[in-house]
This record gives structure tokens, sequence and C-alpha cells, in this order.
């Protein structure tokens, strides 16, 4: 008998051992205790709704020409049933599209795509400079196509991937309604695509967010601080023409060992990036190594929530001794609660959006810059910060943020 006793005390132990990480981050980042507390933005300062801008789960301000883009799924309801982001694996055809909002006038435009056709069910996105032609700009963004062979089963084959993402890039002329398409990219080492970073117009990072696509290793990958099985595959084409989306790639695993790394972002410097691992709730800074193609990452950044598409925002009024560049990121601030919500049309997903930057002595200062209860915008993924000029030495800028299931993004004042 104390021979049983000791083992069963042995096996007691080990078990609050291993499940002990996950219980403590669960209670921290996953929010069960947190009663969330709407940000309050002032009498008649309501946060301006941009109109439709449904779904869209990531945002961009594209500074040369002051005017943010956005990746949107224009539909209500499609997410509900398919978005592998989610593992919502229920087929639904859809076709999302890219928009332009303009932060003077708050309105947001649908481009028409140009040779462009079929689904597009839509997550990260980034934009960048067209090389060629400074009026315009080039846009990867993420697309989560069925897998064919998946539709041909009618979604009910067990051994065959729901989903076969792809990423698609599009060149746009600013000030333009059009969006062209340039070319899809297929890759077997893009396996569920997140977030992406181009670092040139033929050279991208992607974050692969699970491991696992569906089933109960998924929910372990989710719930276990030490399931660190994501990757960052960085992608060269090398066949800007070809119609073949499997043609012209070459692509390398460039980081491997996060949990859940799913944001990625531009860094402070051309050479770095900013990866975010959603359910870890922390930010990293990574440092590129363009000749080898790898990413180290050398510094980490803390935060109590869910930490979704990180932003930096490197402030155009910064002095010597007053500098609000920092990096922005949103997240949802109950996540405990997602699996149920993230199924429910009318759900609400309470979120808070956080900024820190550096101080003079080089430690990383966080400030909440917005918090709501999911009622004015539900679920928040990514934001960013489009200065205004400062007024007596008072920095503000407007933030913008939007959601995965967000039906419209919002913009609201705030101080720096
Ligand atoms: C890539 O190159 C950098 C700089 O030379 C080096 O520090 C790093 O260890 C290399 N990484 C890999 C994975 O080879």
């Amino acid at each position: 008998m104390a021979f049983l006793r000791s083992a069963f005390l042995a096996l007691v132990t080990v078990l609050v051992a291993l499940l002990a990480p996950t219980v403590i981050h669960l209670a921290k980042i996953g929010g069960p205790f947190l009663t969330p507390k709407p940000t309050h933005v002032g009498e008649g300062q309501a946060p301006i709704v941009i109109q439709d801008t449904v779904h869209c789960e990531d945002v961009h301000h594209y500074r040369p020409a002051n005017l943010l883009f956005t990746a949107c799924e224009d539909d209500k309801t499609v997410r509900f049933d398919w978005f592998p982001g989610l593992g919502h694996l229920k087929l639904h055809s859809s076709q999302g599209s890219i928009h332009v909002v303009d932060p003077k006038t708050m309105k947001s435009t649908r481009l028409v795509f140009e040779g462009f056709k079929g689904d597009f069910v839509t997550h990260g996105i980034d934009v960048i400079e067209d090389p060629k032609q400074a009026d315009a700009v080039y846009i990867f963004a993420i697309n989560h196509l069925p897998n064919p062979d998946f539709v041909a089963a009618d979604g009910i084959a067990e051994d065959i991937h729901a989903a076969r993402s792809q990423i698609e890039l599009f060149h746009h002329v600013l000030e333009s309604n059009t969006v062209q398409h340039v070319r899809s990219i297929l890759h077997p080492l893009v396996q569920t695509p997140n977030d992406i970073v181009a670092v040139a117009l033929d050279t991208f990072y992607v974050t692969n967010d699970h491991y696992y696509r569906g089933g109960i290793m998924r929910l372990i990958e989710d719930a276990w601080p030490f399931a660190k099985w994501t990757n960052i595959i960085n992608v060269k084409i090398t066949d800007l023409k070809t119609k073949d989306a499997m043609a012209g790639l070459d692509a390398v695993v460039s980081h491997e060992g996060l949990w859940n790394n799913n944001g990625l972002g531009h860094g402070r410097r051309e050479d770095e990036l900013v990866i975010s691992s959603a359910i870890g709730g922390e930010l990293y800074l990574g440092q590129v190594h363009a000749a080898n193609r790898s990413i180290d990452v050398h510094t980490t950044l803390p935060f109590d929530t869910v930490t979704d598409n990180p932003s930096y925002y490197a402030d155009p009024y910064r002095s010597e001794s007053d500098d609000a560049s920092g990096f922005v990121v949103a997240g949802i601030s109950q996540g405990i609660y997602l699996g149920q919500t993230a199924h429910d049309i009318n759900g609400k997903e309470p979120l808070q959006v956080w900024y820190t930057r550096q101080t003079s002595t080089g430690t990383w200062e966080n400030k909440l810059l917005f918090e709501d209860d999911g009622t004015r915008i539900r679920s928040a993924s990514a934001a960013v910060l489009v200065p205004i000029e400062p007024v007596g030495g008072r920095k503000k800028a407007w933030l913008f943020v939007t959601g995965f299931l967000s039906e419209s993004m919002v913009a609201v004042q705030v101080d720096l």
C-alpha cells in the first residue's frame, strides 16, 4: 500500500508540475478573472466607425501616401463557417477584398480586382512601395482557399487537409480604385499562414500559426505553453510573371521554436522584424540575416493579454528628449471564451490595444491605449497609429483598431 500511495503522489506531483504553467498562463492571458473596462473617450467623442470594413483581420499604415490598407471578408457570415485561422473548416465560398481607408476622411474604398477570380479568404497582409513606381504599391495577402481535394470530397474527408492556403500578390496604383493580380504563391512549407512581412518585392517572411490544423492536438497546442511548434518561412520569388502558383519560388524555414507565432511586422530598422506569440502574450524583436535567411530573436516584450498583429509607430515629431515611437499590438483580452464566441454571429470578444516604448534607460514601458468589452468593436487583431500634429507639446494620434470578427474598424484619438 505504501508503495501504491507514493506512486500515486508521484503521479499527482508530475501532473501538477506539467499543468501548473498552463493554468497560470491561461489565468493571466486567457482573462477568466478580467472585467473589461471600456476606455472612456470623452463626451461626444465615441470611436469613429469606418463603414464597410467587415472582418478585416489586418491593417497597415502606408506612410508615404498616408493611407491605410486592409483585407476584409466583407460578408458577416462566412467566417463562422470557414476560417482556417480559427480552425473553422465548414466549406463556405466567398470573395473578400482589399480596402483602402483614408485617415483624413475616415472612408473605406473597396478596390476592384483585375485579373483575379474566385475565393479570397483574407487574413494577414503587407504593403510595400513599388521599387519602380513611387506612386504604386505591392500588396501581399494571405488567402485561405479550400483544398480542391477536400472540396471534391464534399468537405467530409478526415484524411485530407481542408485548407490549401496561399498568398496573393497584387499591384495597386495609389488613388486608383483597382488592384491588379500579379501572381499566386503556393508552397508546401507555407501550411497555416497567418501574417506576412515583405522585405523586398521578391522576398517575404510568413508565419505558420499552428502545427496542427484541427482536432485534440490543436487544442493541446493552444493551451500548453511548451508547444513551441510553429515556424516562420522565408520565401523568395524568382518569377513574378508565372501563372503557376507553385513555380518560381524558393522557400526555407527561417525560424522555429516559438509557441503560436502569429503576427509579423516591420521593426525599427530594415533588418528588424517584430513577431508575436498570440496565445503566449509576447512580442519578439528579431534580427533578420539576409545572407542565410534566418531570424535571431534577441528581445522579448511580455503583455498580460493575447498579442496579435504588431505594428511599429515611428514618431515623426520625435526629438532627442521626447520620442513616442513604439510598438502597437491588439488582442482579445478574454481568449478563454473564444472557442464559444467565435461560433456566435452575435458574440462579443473583449479586447485591449497596447503600446510599448523604450525609455531612456532602455527598459520597455507598456501602456494600455484602448479597451472594450466587445460592444464598440468586437475582437481586435491589428492596430496602427496615425500621427496628429502636436498642439502645445501634447502628442496624440489616431488609433485604428480592427478585428478578425469585427463588423467595423474603429478610430479613436489617443494620447501617446
Ligand atoms: C546566420 O548568420 C548570422 C550572421 O552571420 C549568424 O549570427 C547566425 O548564427 C546564422 N544563423 C544560422 C541559422 O545559420
